[in-house]
């Protein structure tokens, strides 16, 4: 009988797991598919201020600073594009540190012709190496902007224009509406201008205080789901005590359909790989990517190195596989309660981030100027790596239970896909994990029992 009962018991508890797994995955995705913002980064802005610095004849002078308030999701090449609606018949006589980047209709005006007549311009930042002359503060940084806590001074891009056909005084100027930020595909709403305080500027030697004569802004916050349906990145596991390297979850990003998307990826040995990377179009967000199981752009492998006495070791690799993007700036989140205990970090820069005043188990990590802060497109190059030490704290350490894995990883601020909890590679001779299922079976039937009863 015992023979018998037992692969009976297993399956009713892996159907079990199954189920509590699926449900946990729908209230997952349930639960990113709603929330507009990040728990990690619960603030996270890009603020959009105008400021009107002097008035014109027929109009004002204003400067735009795009601050990133994020702490951890940066704007990367080719940049930021702004665009609003003019709410009457404004037109751009000129733009410093900035363009737009179609000038409209502009046949009514005979003499000086404006940079923009559009009804709904776009503006977008100028290159590196504009002539000093068309710049200002803060511009020409080809709409590249870094988080807010990877270096605030790059986290802040501005222009300037001088607007005619408007209000010229703070009482019949019209703010703009419907304000649009692509950055620099889609994924951010903007929120409608809201006058406020005029900003006061103190000149550098912090003599003087001048301000501005109106002021306005606008937020606009991001969100996953707004900016690609499909996650971008997944992890992998593995560690020294178990052979087994838990892969990414088959289908993390997508799936390899040859029937219906023949090219939806390319093998590393494919003589026609050189061909299909450089024909595809440049302005293209969709990733090319190596054929995986996964068909993720970025995966982050976790590796459980080392064990010392007073410390454990942990190695992260990045791994690019998307062969049309060179991610510049890239930076990794993660959470794990050792962080609290980091003692070292090899070949990253490190700066904890506490979305929970209290709880220090969050870390933001990014590659060290000109070594490793370029994350190379796939190929042999496409990769950076680390190791990290924590100090063990023997309250609460333990490689059982999948303990020294990360509980959530982003890369460049979108949450990657985790292998489900129940393939973490095991401590050998774990007994914990029959302990667990026929613990989570005798629970479950008792809340599913419970569950019946009431409704009943
Ligand atoms: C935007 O972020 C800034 C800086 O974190 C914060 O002060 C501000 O309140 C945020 N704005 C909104 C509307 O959340
Ligand atoms: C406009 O300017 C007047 C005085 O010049 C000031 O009292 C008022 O608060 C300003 N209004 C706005 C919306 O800035
Ligand atoms: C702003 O956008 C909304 C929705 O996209 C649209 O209904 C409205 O007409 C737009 N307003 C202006 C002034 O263009
Ligand atoms: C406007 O933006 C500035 C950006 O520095 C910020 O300090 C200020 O709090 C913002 N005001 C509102 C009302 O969001
Ligand atoms: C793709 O094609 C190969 C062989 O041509 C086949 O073995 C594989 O199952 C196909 N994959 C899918 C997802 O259809
Ligand atoms: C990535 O950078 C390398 C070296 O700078 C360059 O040769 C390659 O064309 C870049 N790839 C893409 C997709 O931009
Ligand atoms: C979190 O812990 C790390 C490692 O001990 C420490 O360097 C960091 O300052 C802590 N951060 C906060 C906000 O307490
Ligand atoms: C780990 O960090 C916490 C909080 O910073 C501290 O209270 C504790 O003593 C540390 N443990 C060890 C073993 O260093
Ligand atoms: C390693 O972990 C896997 C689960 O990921 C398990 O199936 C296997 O039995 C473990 N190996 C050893 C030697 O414990």
């Amino acid at each position: 009988m015992g023979p018998l009962f037992l692969p009976m018991i297993r399956s009713v508890s892996k159907l079990i797991s199954f189920t509590i797994l699926l449900l946990f995955g729908l209230a997952c995705t349930s639960f990113t598919a709603t929330e507009a913002y990040d728990p990690l980064d619960p603030n996270g802005n890009i603020t959009i201020k105008w400021d009107i610095i002097s008035w014109t004849p027929d109009g004002y002078v204003a400067v735009v600073t795009i601050y990133n308030f994020q702490k951890y999701r940066h704007i990367q090449a080719p940049g930021w594009s702004l665009g609003w609606t003019w709410a009457k018949q404004e037109v751009i006589w000129n733009m410093v540190g900035g363009q737009a980047t179609e000038q409209g209709d502009c046949s009514k005006f005979k003499t000086t012709i404006p940079h923009c007549c559009k009804k709904n311009p776009t503006v977008v930042d100028l290159l590196p190496g504009t002539p000093y002359n068309q710049q200002i503060t803060n511009c020409c940084k080809g709409g590249v902007l870094t988080s807010w806590v990877q270096d605030p001074a790059n986290a802040v891009g501005s222009f300037q224009l001088s607007v005619g056909h408007a209000g010229t005084t703070n009482k019949t100027v019209r703010v703009p509406k419907n304000f649009t930020l692509n950055a620099p595909g889609p994924g951010y709403t903007c929120g409608r201008a809201n006058v406020v305080k005029p900003t006061k500027f103190v000149t550098p030697d912090k003599r003087r205080v001048t301000q501005a004569m109106m002021t306005w802004n606008v937020t606009c916050t991001y969100s996953q789901f707004l900016a690609q349906r499909t996650p971008t990145c997944c992890v992998s596991l593995s560690s020294f005590y178990n052979d087994t390297v838990v892969p990414c979850p088959a289908c993390s990003c997508g799936c390899q359909s040859n029937a219906t998307h023949p090219g939806s990826c390319v093998e590393p040995d494919s003589p026609y790989l050189a061909s299909v990377v450089s024909a595809s179009s440049k302005n293209s967000y969709m990733p090319l990517v190596r054929c995986t199981n996964h068909m993720c752009p970025i995966r982050v492998h976790w590796h459980v190195k080392l064990n010392y006495k007073k410390y454990w070791r942990v190695k992260v690799t990045v791994t690019n596989f998307n062969y049309r993007m060179n991610y510049s700036d890239w930076n990794l989140v993660v959470q794990h309660p050792n962080f609290d205990n980091l003692t070292q970090i090899f070949s990253f820069n490190y700066k904890s981030i506490t979305p929970y005043a209290t709880i220090n188990d969050t870390a933001m990590l990014w590659g060290l100027k000109f070594y490793n802060d370029f994350l190379m497109q796939a190929g042999p190059l496409g990769n950076v790596q680390s190791e990290l030490l924590f100090r063990k704290d023997q309250a609460t350490f333990t490689f059982d239970k999948g303990w020294a894995f990360p509980r959530r990883i982003y890369f460049n601020g979108d949450n990657c896909v985790m292998p489900p909890p129940d393939a973490y590679p095991w401590l050998p001779n774990s007994g914990f994990r029959q302990y667990t299922s026929l613990l989570t079976l005798i629970m479950t039937s008792l809340s599913t029992a419970a569950l019946m009863y009431v409704h009943a």
